[in-house]
C-alpha cells in the first residue's frame, strides 16, 4: 500500500523509511525538471505555511518561501523574536493557534537540548504537518538536497567513499545537525562513509550507534578517525565542515582553546590531491572562507556547493507538496 504522506511530519530522515525518500528524491527531480523548462506546478494552490525561525537563514529561508510560491501558495515568514515566543508563549499554543490558521508549519531552532524538543512539542499538538528547518540535532531539509546532489554527479551511491570531516571556522558555533543527518542518511544508501574530527568533537554516541547500524542493514559502513588526511585518502566526496563542541561543552562561546588547537583542520589543495581524482567537493553553506575551505578549492572545478543550494529548492518544494498536498 503506498504510505500516505499527507499531514507527515518532517523533522528527521529517520522517520521517513528508504521508499518514501525515494519518493521525496523522485519528487525533487519532476520539479527540478519542470522548474528549469518553465512548466507550472500548482501543486499546493491556496495553501499557506508559517515559517518560524529562531536563528538567520539565506538558503532554507528563500528556498521554502520561494518554492512554496512556485506551486501556487503563500508562506508566512515569522521573525520569532516578535512573536509572543519571546514572551514565553507555549509550543503547544503556537503550534495549535497557527494549525488553525493554514496547511503547514516550518520551524528552525537550533538552540542546544532544545530545538528538536521543541520541534516535536510543535508536532504533537499541531494538526498541519511540522517541517525541521534545522533544530539542534537534524537538518533533514540539507540532507535530502545532499543525497539529491550525490544521486545527479554519482553512478551508485553502493560503497562510495564518502567523507565528512571536521574544519576549522570561527563565524560562529555551528550545530551538529548536517554531520548528524549526513551520518545516519548515507549509508541507508550503501555508502561507505568516514567521519574524521579532532578530540573535543565527537557526535552522540547513539547517532554513531544508530549510524552503524544503518550501514549494516543497507550495505553501507562507518569508519570513525581523528586522522584527517586518512580521510580524505581516496575519497570520492568530501564534506569538510565545521561543528561545534555541543556534546563536550554546551557553552555557546565560539572560540575556546581546543577550537584554536585545530586551526590546521582546512580543506586545502594539497588534501584535495589526497582525494580520488575525481573527488568532489561538498558544503552546506555557509562557508568560512579561507578557514574551512581555501578559495581555490570551494571555487574549482570539484566543487558543487551551488548545485548542493540550489538543490535545496526542488527538495523543500517536495516535502511541501507531498505532505501539505492533498494525497
Ligand atoms: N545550509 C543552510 O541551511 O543554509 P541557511 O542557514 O542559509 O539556511
Amino acid at each position: 500500500m503506498e504510505p500516505i504522506y499527507k499531514g507527515k511530519d518532517f523533522i528527521t530522515l529517520e522517520d521517513w523509511s528508504k521508499p518514501q525518500i525515494d519518493k521525496l528524491l523522485e519528487v525533487s527531480k519532476d520539479l527540478k525538471n519542470k522548474f528549469l523548462n518553465n512548466v507550472p506546478t500548482p501543486f499546493l494552490t491556496h495553501k499557506t505555511a508559517f515559517l518560524m525561525f529562531f536563528e538567520q537563514s539565506t538558503r532554507t529561508r528563500n528556498s521554502m518561501e520561494s518554492g512554496l510560491a512556485q506551486l501556487g501558495g503563500h508562506a508566512t515568514f515569522l521573525d520569532t523574536s516578535t512573536m509572543q515566543i519571546s514572551h514565553g508563549e507555549s509550543a503547544k499554543d503556537t503550534a495549535v493557534i497557527l494549525s488553525s490558521y493554514g496547511h503547514g508549519i516550518a520551524a528552525r531552532n537550533c538552540f542546544w537540548g532544545i530545538g528538536n524538543r521543541y520541534l516535536r512539542s510543535m508536532a504533537e499538538h499541531a494538526n498541519v504537518p511540522v517541517m525541521n528547518l534545522q533544530c539542534d540535532l537534524y537538518h533533514p531539509m540539507q540532507g535530502l538536497a545532499d543525497l539529491m546532489t550525490i544521486q545527479e554527479k554519482t553512478k551508485t551511491t553502493k560503497k562510495l567513499k564518502v567523507s565528512i570531516i571536521w574544519a576549522y571556522a570561527e563565524s560562529h558555533k555551528k550545530p551538529i545537525s548536517v554531520p548528524v543527518t549526513q551520518v545516519l542518511l548515507f549509508p541507508r544508501y550503501g555508502m561507505d562513509v568516514t567521519l574524521a574530527y579532532p578530540e573535543g568533537y565527537d557526535l552522540p554516541e547513539w547517532v554513531i550507534e544508530k549510524a552503524k547500524e544503518n550501514a549494516e542493514e543497507n550495505g553501507g559502513s562507518l569508519t570513525v578517525t581523528h586522522d584527517q588526511d586518512a580521510a580524505y585518502k581516496d575519497a570520492d566526496i568530501v564534506i569538510p565542515k565545521n561543528w561545534g563542541s555541543w556534546v563536550n561543552n554546551p557553552s555557546d562561546d565560539v572560540v575556546d582553546d581546543v577550537l584554536t588547537a585545530n586551526r590546521s583542520w582546512k580543506c586545502s589543495e594539497e588534501r584535495m590531491n589526497l582525494a580520488s581524482k575525481n573527488v568532489y567537493y561538498m558544503h552546506a553553506l555557509p562557508a568560512d572562507r579561507e578557514n574551512e575551505v581555501e578559495n581555490t578549492v570551494i571555487d574549482g572545478a570539484r566543487s558543487i556547493v551551488y548545485q548542493e543550494a540550489e538543490n535545496r529548492l526542488h527538495t523543500a518544494k517536495a516535502v511541501m507538496a507531498l505532505t501539505m498536498g492533498d494525497k
